[in-house]
């Protein structure tokens, strides 16, 4: 699969590395390639993908997609995994998400929130420490959420681990779960922890 992601910081790097493993075609869509070795300009990544990968800050997602263009973004699946906070840690888009309203305001894209809930170390090997771990999917489109879950696959997440939470609009639960994981991550002192699902 053809994927872009789009930020070349420490979420981006892991997520392309570990796609990578299995043969999908990564590209890395940076603000400023030639900064970053093998990167191209955001658009160039997004017009040959089929999924594009917001891992960049999450107040900066809209507006990065809005320069992208509609255009470019066309249909393709928007794997949201950013944490929707200002830089002051605040929630950027309270009783509301990121991920609803790149939905609304890009139609024709099928947002998938999902990852947003863990560090990125437990994104990429989730089972070798935390074998009960969850991770929550979002989205309107069901063959949208039925590639990303081949992905979380591909990251290690088995299908038993994944947990489909409905529409785009559930995602506001995840996405409040941010001060949460950062309060949990004080206490613990380690963000090597996860949100496990059990009944
Ligand atoms: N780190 C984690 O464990 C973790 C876990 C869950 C979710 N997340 C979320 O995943 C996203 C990426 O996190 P990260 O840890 O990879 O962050 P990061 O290391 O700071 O990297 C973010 C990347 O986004 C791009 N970027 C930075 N500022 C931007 C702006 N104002 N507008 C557009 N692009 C910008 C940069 O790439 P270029 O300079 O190449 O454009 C940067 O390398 C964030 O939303 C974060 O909250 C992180």
């Amino acid at each position: 699969m053809k994927i872009a992601i789009l930020g070349t910081g420490t979420v981006g790097t892991a997520l392309g590395e570990r796609l990578a493993q299995p043969g999908h075609e990564v590209s890395f869509g940076s603000r400023n390639p030639a900064e970053h070795p093998g990167a191209v300009s955001q658009r160039e990544a997004v017009e040959s993908a089929e999924v594009v990968v917001t891992a960049i800050p999450g107040a900066a997602v809209l507006s990065t997609l809005e320069s992208i263009g509609e255009e470019a973004l066309g249909g393709r699946i928007v794997l949201d995994p950013s944490v929707a906070i200002t830089p002051e840690m605040a929630l950027a888009y309270p009783n509301d998400s990121l991920a609803r309203q790149i939905q609304e305001r890009f139609p024709r894209t099928r947002v998938v929130k999902t990852l947003n809930t863990m560090n990125v170390s437990v994104m990429i090997d989730p089972l070798t420490t935390l074998p009960q771990a969850t991770v929550y999917l979002s989205g309107d489109d069901a063959d949208a959420k039925a590639t990303v879950t081949t992905l979380l696959a591909d990251l290690g997440w088995p299908s038993q681990n994944v947990l489909d939470l409905g529409a785009i609009a559930t995602a506001v639960g995840t996405e409040h779960l941010a001060p949460l994981f950062f309060a949990t991550y004080m206490a613990l002192q380690t963000p090597a922890f996860n949100i496990a699902i059990i009944r």
